[in-house]
């Protein structure tokens, strides 16, 4: 297994990741953990320094052990970690006074490229990403550069005969497009046979929640999406019965979907599940609210009411499972405190914990969405399960602008069924990010057979995106969009009209409210 000692860097994951993309099993520890008994008892087979936000001339920077040099094993240095092992093996390091870089840069290989990095220098010149203020000034001995950028001449460096390697550039991040070759070169390097798979990742994890969790009994709020779900069957594999899982049915559900959550999780994995049927609770407190940020704050303290009612019936709940994701990690150490806005009062359990007393499980805080997937097909969840779109905590509610009523929400999820039908019928479903229906609080006149109609309009809306945060809408065609209105209008009591929402993200939002 390969050690990854972190210093702080806010992409340290990132290179977990990449080196999973090369089926090499790999553990981050933080530099403190770090000690001479540790790098004995963990033998690593090669080791990664990620780089990180300190200066090796602060005050108790953040420094491996010495013995990991001895270990006779490979070593690569990234950004901060690469002034680590200068500084530690006798080379020097300088203050970035007007040197500094960030962004892009292009790193030209030298001559000597070929014997040590075999072939990742494809181009010339190879785009990568920078981000340091401090640089190598001098290197170590032993060292030699094989490629300079304009403000790092030592880019990158290696000790070839003592398998030391060391950039100063950002390898696992998306702006160094060829940045896997390195991590690939390096760990064929090291040994690695790249046979490391999902399968492995679930005996560990496994593992690693018995040895958290103990004989204590843990509670999981289960929404039906792809996160909370996977995160379930997996807790459940590990230690069975001492789960339970509460699923909140607010009434704001999709057409169909509390029983299929219901079936599927009882019936297929006979997971100890509580139905918190609470539809009237919801949508009577929901009644005459119109306002979106409202409407969310109700349901956010409702979901809290309801599950701690539940959870409290389980005697000897020690621990709250949830299906946090590394994105969802960063974003809340990096944004946490922050000067922005409020857009929307996102709904999540992200309370729950710490008024319950509870200890968080997180079996998927390392993991990324894509790898999430990964781990439910060998689960064994269904695929059309794991390819779902994602669906909002509030539901429903913020897809029907103004008040919501019960009729509306009929309405709603019968064209809903209608319009995910045809993008399934049409082969687009994996193409688009997200796709619903929302229904509009106006009514408009029409005509149908020989009669006036005066029924509701709803919008079609559908886009493509990578994580949520940005969105373009979908250019379906428009023989699909005509088919799709006419057979919402059909099919769908109460509605008499169809647009197609074309707003991207910006300006607009993903949902309507
Ligand atoms: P917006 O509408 O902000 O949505 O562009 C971005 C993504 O987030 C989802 N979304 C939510 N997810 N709780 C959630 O779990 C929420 O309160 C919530 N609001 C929006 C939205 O569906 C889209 O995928």
């Amino acid at each position: 297994r390969l050690l990854i000692i972190d210093f702080g860097s806010q992409v340290t994951q990132l290179i977990a990741r990449r080196l999973r993309e090369l089926k090499v099993y790999c553990e981050i520890h933080p530099f403190q953990n770090v000690d001479d008994a540790f790098l004995r008892e963990f033998a690593p087979k090669a080791v990664i320094f990620s780089g990180g936000p300190a200066s090796v001339f602060s005050e108790g920077a953040p420094m491996p052990p010495l013995s990991v040099f001895e270990l006779g094993v490979p070593v690569l240095g990234i950004c901060y970690g690469q002034q680590v092992m200068m500084h530690c093996l006798g080379g020097m390091v300088q203050r970035g006074h007007g040197t500094a870089e960030f962004g892009r840069a292009y790193v030209a290989p030298s001559e000597e490229r070929l014997s040590l990095l075999d072939g990742w220098f494809e181009g010339v010149r190879e785009q990568v990403w920078m981000s340091h203020g401090d640089h190598v000034s001098r290197l170590a001995p032993g060292f030699a550069v094989y490629g300079t950028s304009p403000n790092a001449p030592f880019a990158v460096t290696a000790d070839v005969a003592r398998h030391f390697y060391a950039v100063q550039f950002h390898p696992e991040v998306h702006h160094t497009p060829n940045g896997l070759k390195l991590y690939e070169n390096f760990v064929r390097i090291a040994g690695f046979d790249g046979d490391w798979t999902m399968a492995s990742f679930r005996e560990d994890a496994i593992e690693k929640i018995r040895e958290q969790v103990g004989d204590a009994k843990v509670i999981c709020g289960l929404s039906g999406g792809v996160d909370s779900s996977v995160a379930a069957v997996l807790i459940h594999e590990a230690i069975g019965d001492q789960l339970t899982c509460v699923f909140v049915d607010h009434g704001l559900l999709r057409a169909g979907e509390a029983e299929q959550v219901v079936t599927m999780f009882r019936e297929h994995y006979n997971l100890p599940l509580i139905h918190a049927d609470e539809v009237d609770l919801f949508l009577d407190a929901l009644e005459g609210v119109s306002d979106p940020e409202e409407k969310r704050k109700t349901i956010g303290r409702l979901f809290i009411d309801v599950f701690q009612k539940h959870a409290d019936s389980i005697e000897g709940a020690a621990f709250l499972a949830q299906g946090t994701l590394y994105p969802d990690v960063i974003e809340s150490v990096s944004f946490s405190g922050g000067p922005s806005v409020t857009i929307k009062s996102h709904h999540n359990v992200g309370g729950l914990p710490e008024k319950m007393g509870l200890k968080l499980v997180e079996p998927l805080r390392e993991l990324f969405k894509d790898e999430v997937r990964a781990l439910g097909r060998e689960l064994g969840l269904p695929e059309t399960f794991i390819g779902r779109h994602p669906f909002p905590g509030p539901g429903l509610a913020i897809r029907c602008p103004g008040a919501i009523t019960r009729a509306k929400l009929e309405i709603l999820r019968a064209a809903d069924a209608v319009f995910i039908d045809q993008i399934r019928r049409h082969g687009l479903y994996d193409d688009i990010w997200q796709a619903f229906v929302a229904i509009l609080p106006v009514r408009t006149v029409g005509v149908m057979g020989d009669g006036r109609t005066y029924d509701y309009a709803c919008a079609l809306r559908a886009v493509t995106s990578v994580d949520g945060m940005t969105a373009d809408y979908y250019p379906f065609d428009h023989d699909f969009l005509g088919e799709t209105a006419t057979r919402i209008i059909n099919e769908v009591p109460g509605i008499n009209r169809v647009t197609y929402d074309i707003t991207s993200k910006p300006p607009g939002t993903i949902e309507w409210e």
